[in-house]
């Protein structure tokens, strides 16, 4: 009987999958009406995508360039998912013209790539390679000459090794060799460059790669952790002053990895964790360049900081950004729990808690998040403009016959574009929306799997397929 119950419901099942239309993109379009258009947005706003050098370009050893923290850490034992490494990704380093052409196909403007440090300094600091120079000249051209605005990242998490020997962040050091990198970079390419973001989300690569050493250089504890955030809080806003003084009329921003965090009981224990984990995820590293100070009253343990802070750091903490960059995926949901040292909480993952619809990262789709977090920044009195520099979401995508019907992602493209737009409506002066990201790419310790590309990428033979939602973004940019 029990036997015949399964039989009959996998019948159905398959029956229901074979006769179920296959939605095309085309029938998804028109399914799907949006009650907006990009034009709602504004005329003046920017739209693109953003990548990060090691997660693309490959070409690790090329050229002189030296190894980073990430090169390193991919290449020992355990660190990555199958043991992959960012060695060749997607050959971005070879095929930046195609791949330009791409996303200009796509009707994006927006070009935002972050620099390889040791490719530009191999030694960290010192004598810069000449090569590594060029390549960034030959990919602002090539975005210039298409009309695609280049915007730069100077540092999105990978470290000069050589640097990382010498103690990288948790030196104070640091302070000097990142001003002498920035120096180099905007006095390279300020003339052509004019939209630059100092750091790619400060709280995930000090927290990923310092305090629980998940992601490179693969360190533990506070003792690690702690100066690591006071010294990056000082070359956030260093970088903005050396930004300020070598390029005229420079757009000047840093990005931050932000989620709204939600309790998951609403009990005052569990509120009070929320407020320490919004300090962790979203409050640390905003503040103090703002002038407000690192948020020690919400979470104590960062009264230690103390002991890294010298006379005069606090000043040298802010910087007068012009805009902010808010990168959010997902939201968090906390729950009190007094055996977790410091954070007294721990976050409940989707999976545990009945979330309706989650990525291939574990993560939960909830696009009233972006909303949440865009109202929560811009109620900062000092931020006057932000750019949606990141958001996305992988799934598990297929070529089938030669195209990728990724229906999913337009789903949550469109439903996160929505609360970006109420939030603009709202009042928040938000400047433009870029997407993460142009190609499936190396991600970080997952590996190759999990996909967020608008175009596809076969990492066997480097083809590149537009995926529906390459797709639809293209008609949405031109739509009415
Ligand atoms: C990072 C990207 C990363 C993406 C998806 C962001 O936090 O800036 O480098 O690939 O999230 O995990």
């Amino acid at each position: 009987m029990e036997r015949r119950k399964v039989l009959r419901l996998f019948f159905v099942s398959s029956l229901a999958a074979v006769i179920a239309p296959k939605l095309s993109f085309a029938q998804f379009n028109q399914l799907e009406k949006l009650d907006f258009s990009s034009l709602d947005f504004g005329t003046d706003f920017k739209w693109g995508v953003a990548t990060a050098a090691y997660q693309i370009e490959g070409a690790h050893t090329i050229d002189g360039k030296s190894p980073s923290i990430w090169d390193t850490f991919s290449h020992k034992k355990g660190t990555i998912k199958k043991g992959e490494n960012g060695d060749i990704a997607c050959d971005f380093y070879h095929s930046y013209e195609k791949d330009l052409d791409l996303l200009k196909s796509l009707n994006m403007t927006v070009f935002r790539f972050s620099i390889a440090w040791s490719r530009i300094l191999p030694n960290g600091s010192g004598t810069p390679n000449q090569s590594g120079l060029d390549f960034y000249h030959r990919v602002i051209d090539a975005c210039l000459a298409r009309g695609i605005e280049p915007w730069i990242t100077l540092y999105h998490w990978d470290l000069p090794q050589i640097l990382q020997d010498k103690g990288g962040w948790k030196n104070r050091d640091a302070v000097v060799w990142f001003s002498e990198y920035a120096n180099l970079l905007t006095k390279t390419y300020g003339e052509k460059v004019k939209n630059w973001m100092v750091f790619n989300e400060p709280s995930a690569f000090t927290a990923l790669g310092y305090l629980i050493g998940y992601h490179a250089p693969g360190l533990k504890g506070l003792k690690n952790y702690l100066p690591t955030v006071h010294h990056v809080c000082l070359c956030q806003a260093e970088g903005g002053r050396i930004i300020r003084k070598n390029v005229a009329n420079a757009n000047i921003g840093t990005t931050f990895s932000c989620s709204h965090v939600d309790v998951f009981k609403s009990e005052e224990r569990d509120g009070n964790t929320a407020n320490r984990w919004d300090v962790l995820l979203n409050r640390l590293f905003i503040e103090p360049a703002l002038g407000m100070g690192y948020p020690t009253e919400s979470l104590p343990i960062l009264r230690k900081l103390n002991k890294y802070i010298q006379p005069g750091d606090l000043e040298k903490l802010q910087f007068d950004f012009d805009f902010i960059g808010v990168q959010n995926y997902t939201r968090e949901v906390v729950k009190a729990n007094a055996f977790i040292p410091y954070m007294k909480g721990l976050e409940i993952k989707p999976v545990k808690r009945d979330a309706k619809e989650i990525t291939e990262m574990g993560w939960e789709v909830y696009p009233e998040g972006i909303y949440k977090i865009l109202k929560q920044f811009a109620a900062y009195p000092g931020v006057k403009k932000i750019f949606v520099t990141e958001n996305g979401c992988a799934f598990p995508d297929e070529v089938v016959n030669g195209k990728v019907n990724d229906t999913k992602r337009i789903d949550f493209y469109q439903r996160y574009l929505k609360e970006v737009l109420r939030a603009k409506k709202d009042g928040v002066n938000i400047g433009g929306y870029f997407s993460w990201t142009l190609l499936d790419n190396f991600e970080w310790s997952e590996g190759f799997k999990p996909r967020f590309g608008l175009v596809h990428v076969d990492f066997k033979t480097q083809k590149r397929i537009i995926k529906d939602s390459g797709y639809w973004f293209r008609d949405f940019l031109l739509s009415p």
